[in-house]
C-alpha cells in the first residue's frame, strides 16, 4: 500500500514509559480496553504500565495474572512495571519479577494513589540494591513523606485549591530528590526520577549526571503545560501529584527541557472517575487521563517552537525504548521488518473534547483547549491502528513485548 503524506510528518509509534491503568482494582477508572485504546488514538504504540493496580504487582503470579488480561483485551504493544515496597524486599521476588520480564520498577516514597508507599528510608536503600543486582531500572516518586504529613496538617482546614498545593510544596520533591541522588551515588541502580516538577531538581539531576550518576529526569507533558495559577483556574479536575509550580518555575523548567536536562517524556496517564473529581481538593485522588492530549500537547509545543520535532522524538520514543530495553537489536531494523509509525499532520487546529475520548475517563486539563497538531494515523506493526484520534483495532491485537 502506498500513502501519500502530502505534508503531514511521519515519525515514530510513541513509546510511553509512565502510564497507569487501573485493572485489576478500579475498573470504573480504566480497564484494559478502554486505556489501551486512548494509547493508540493518541499516538502511542508502546506503553510500559505501572504496578499501582489493586493488588500490586508485586510478585510474580500478579504480573501473570495481569499479563493475561492484556493478552485478551490490549489494543496497543505492552511491557510491565514491577512494584516495590516494604512487604517484597529480601523476599526474592525482585528478582523473580526481573527474571518474569517486568523491563522497570516503582516505588513511592510518598502518598499518591494507590496501596504501595516505601517510606523507610533503611528499606529504600535495599530496594535500590536489589534493583541494581536485578540489572533494571527503578523509577520512583520522589516527595519526602514526611514533609507532606506536615504541611497537610498544616492545611487540613482550607478548603481550597491553595490547600492542595500547599500540602505538596517545592521542598518535599527537592529534598527527597537529593536524598536519591546519594542512594543512586552509593548503590549504582540506574534510577529514573519520575514526574520532575521543580527546575530545583532538574538541576541536582543534571549536575548527579555530570558525575557520572545513572540518573534520569522524567518530566509530563502535563507539567510543561500548565504553571499553578493555570491548575488554580481549571479547578479540581486539574490536580495532579507533584503538583504544577509557579509561573517562574514552569518557565525555568523550559529552559532546562531546552538545555537537554530532562532525558524522558512519561505522559503519567493516571484516569480516575469523573465524579470523583467534584470533590474538595485534599479528597480528590490525584491524576489524569493523558495518552490522547501527550502527542498533541507537544506538537503544540513545536508549533510554539519551544520543542524540535527531533527532541520529542528523542524524549517520547527513542530513550523510554532504551531505558526499558525495548529498543530493536541492531541488525533488526531492515526493509521488511514491522514499524510503529505515527502520521502527525503539525498543522492541524483542534480543540480537545475529553467527553469523545476512548479513555474512560471523561474529564481532562487539557479539555477546551485549542491545540495545533494531530496524530492523524497510527501504524502498529505495520497495521492501521487508529485514525482521526479513533481506535480501529481490535482488542487482543497489542503484543506483550519483554
Ligand atoms: C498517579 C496515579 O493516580 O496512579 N497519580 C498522579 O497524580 N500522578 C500516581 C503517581 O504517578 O504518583
Ligand atoms: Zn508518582
Ligand atoms: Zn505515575
Amino acid at each position: 500500500e502506498r500513502v501519500d503524506l502530502d505534508g503531514e510528518w511521519l515519525l515514530p509509534g510513541f513509546v510511553d514509559g509512565h502510564i497507569h491503568l487501573r485493572e485489576p482494582g478500579y475498573v470504573e477508572k480504566e480497564g484494559i480496553e478502554s486505556g489501551t485504546a486512548a494509547a493508540v488514538a493518541g499516538g502511542v504504540t508502546t506503553i510500559v504500565e505501572m504496578p499501582n493496580t489493586v493488588p500490586p504487582v508485586l510478585d510474580v503470579d500478579r504480573l501473570r495474572s495481569k499479563a493475561d488480561r492484556f493478552d485478551r483485551d490490549s489494543h496497543v504493544d505492552h511491557a510491565f512495571f514491577g512494584a516495590i515496597t516494604e512487604e517484597n524486599v529480601g523476599t526474592g521476588d525482585i528478582r523473580a519479577l526481573a527474571d518474569a520480564g517486568v523491563t522497570a520498577f516503582k516505588t513511592f516514597m510518598a502518598t499518591s494513589f494507590g496501596p504501595l508507599l516505601m517510606d523507610d528510608k533503611g528499606v529504600l536503600y535495599r530496594a535500590f540494591e536489589e534493583v541494581a543486582d536485578a540489572g533494571l531500572p527503578l523509577y520512583i516518586h520522589a516527595e519526602d513523606e514526611e514533609y507532606l504529613d506536615e504541611f497537610r496538617a498544616r492545611c487540613a482546614d482550607d478548603g481550597g485549591m491553595d490547600a492542595f498545593f500547599d500540602s505538596r510544596p517545592p521542598i518535599a520533591e527537592t529534598t527527597a530528590v537529593s536524598d536519591v541522588l546519594d542512594v543512586v551515588a552509593e548503590t549504582g541502580t540506574e534510577t529514573v526520577i519520575a514526574h520532575v516538577t521543580t527546575a530545583e531538581a532538574l538541576a541536582r539531576i543534571r549536575d548527579a549526571r555530570a558525575d557520572g550518576l545513572p540518573v534520569h529526569a522524567e518530566v509530563t507533558p502535563y507539567h510543561l503545560t500548565f504553571d499553578r495559577d493555570d491548575v488554580a483556574s481549571i479547578g479540581t479536575h486539574a490536580i495532579g501529584t507533584p503538583p504544577a509550580r509557579d509561573a517562574e518555575n514552569f518557565e525555568r523548567l523550559w529552559d532546562h527541557l531546552e538545555s537537554g536536562d530532562v532525558q524522558l517524556l512519561g505522559s503519567d496517564h493516571a484516569p480516575h472517575q469523573l465524579e470523583e473529581r467534584d470533590r474538595p481538593p485534599l479528597e480528590v485522588p490525584p491524576g489524569m487521563p493523558q495518552l490522547e492530549t501527550a502527542v498533541p500537547a507537544m506538537l503544540d509545543a513545536i508549533d510554539r517552537g519551544r520543542l524540535t520535532v527531533s527532541q520529542l522524538v528523542d524524549l517520547y520514543a527513542q530513550r523510554p525504548a532504551r531505558l526499558h530495553g525495548l529498543y530493536p537489536r541492531k541488525g533488526a531494523i531492515r526493509p521488511g521488518a514491522d514499524a510503529d509509525l505515527v502520521v502527525v499532520d503539525p498543522d492541524r487546529e483542534w480543540t480537545v473534547d475529553a467527553t469523545r475520548f476512548e479513555s474512560a475517563a471523561d474529564y481532562s486539563p487539557f479539555d477546551g483547549l485549542r491545540l495545533t497538531g494531530m496524530p492523524t494515523a497510527v501504524y502498529q506493526r505495520g497495521a492501521l491502528v487508529a485514525e482521526e484520534m479513533a481506535t480501529l483495532n481490535e482488542p487482543g491485537d497489542g503484543r506483550r513485548i519483554s
